[in-house]
């Protein structure tokens, strides 16, 4: 689909984006391929959408039935394959029956009520999605794909209902995870440091290590944290050493960020940049 592209039209209440929506369905887009996003739950209908139907209590009714007829095959069923005559029992007891089948249809219920929960949210759902700060301040989007030699006409039409902004939504790539200051691009060297070694930064980074470091490199950065024996392939170096003081901190943070290979593992998803400087400014203080 490289010729359309994700748009997302953000809509101040509810009105404008009922119209915003009965537009977009006017320029030819189907229900299937919007998607709208709230901060509260607004029914369907109300933004002239179909109303989904919900499935669930039909999937829990047979649920149900199939227990229902599980508890009379396992009471009826199985002394009609296998009777035993007990001191002149009858072989189909009633009481019984009331109780095995009762609890068999309540766990056929319970059981089918709780698969069709995920069945009826449609999970998992390929539909377009995205987080959009500005929901949370009450706003509604709607979040579409349009072809991109039609995108002025779209972006003007929903302009002209209300449409507080219309852009594009952000493509992120697959397994991207948010960044909040600056990291590094691939390619261009080590960074460098944008976090000053203030007291403020050492006492983060202190406390960061403490958290993420110590296990390998031990309280001090001797390198003897309670981890270290039990490392085969490379000891934790000691990061109070003059072969770790003497790394730049761009050098120390694509450490932390990366890793190495087979001796530390990528920090790169537990720590923000942020934090990653916070913990270069930390261990200058380890000499
Ligand atoms: C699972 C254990 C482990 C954890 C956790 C760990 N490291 Fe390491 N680290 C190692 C090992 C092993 C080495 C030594 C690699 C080598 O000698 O090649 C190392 C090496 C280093 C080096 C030296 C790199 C170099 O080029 O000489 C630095 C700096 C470092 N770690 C910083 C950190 C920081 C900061 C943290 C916490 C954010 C951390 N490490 C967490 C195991 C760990």
């Amino acid at each position: 689909m490289s010729d359309s592209t994700m748009l997302l039209a953000v809509f101040e209440d509810i009105e404008p984006a009922a119209n915003g929506i009965e537009k977009l369905r006017e320029l030819g887009v189907s229900d299937e391929q919007m998607n709208v996003i709230s901060g509260i739950p607004i029914k369907d209908t109300i933004l002239g959408r179909p109303s989904a139907l919900s499935y669930v209590s039909r999937i829990a009714f047979t649920g149900a039935i199939l227990g229902m007829l599980l508890g009379i095959f396992l009471i009826w069923g199985t002394p009609y394959l296998f009777p035993l005559h007990v001191g002149g029992q009858p072989v189909y007891p009633v009481p019984q029956l009331l109780i095995i089948v009762f609890e068999m249809t309540m766990l056929g219920l319970m059981g089918f009520a709780f698969l069709g929960m995920f069945v009826d949210s449609g999970f998992p759902s390929y539909n377009p999605k995205e987080y959009v700060p500005e929901i949370s301040d009450g706003r509604i989007a709607v979040l579409f794909r349009c072809p991109d030699d039609q995108q002025k006409k779209f972006v003007d039409a929903l302009t002209r209902l209300g449409a507080l902004s219309v852009n594009p939504a952000e493509a992120r790539p697959a397994q991207s995870i948010p960044i909040e200051g600056p990291a590094y691009i691939p390619n261009l060297g080590a960074p460098k440091n944008p976090v000053p070694s203030d007291q403020a930064s050492i006492g983060r980074g202190a406390e960061l290590f403490n958290i993420n470091c110590t296990a390998c490199h031990g309280a001090d950065g001797k390198g003897d944290g309670p981890v270290a024996p039990f490392l085969k392939n490379k000891k934790p170096a000691d990061l109070t050493s003059p072969g770790v003081q003497f790394l730049s901190d761009g050098a120390v943070f694509m450490v932390i960020t990366n890793g190495m290979p087979n001796a530390m593992p990528p920090l790169n998803e537990n720590l923000t940049v942020l934090e990653r400087w916070d913990i270069v400014n930390f261990i200058r203080t380890l000499k």
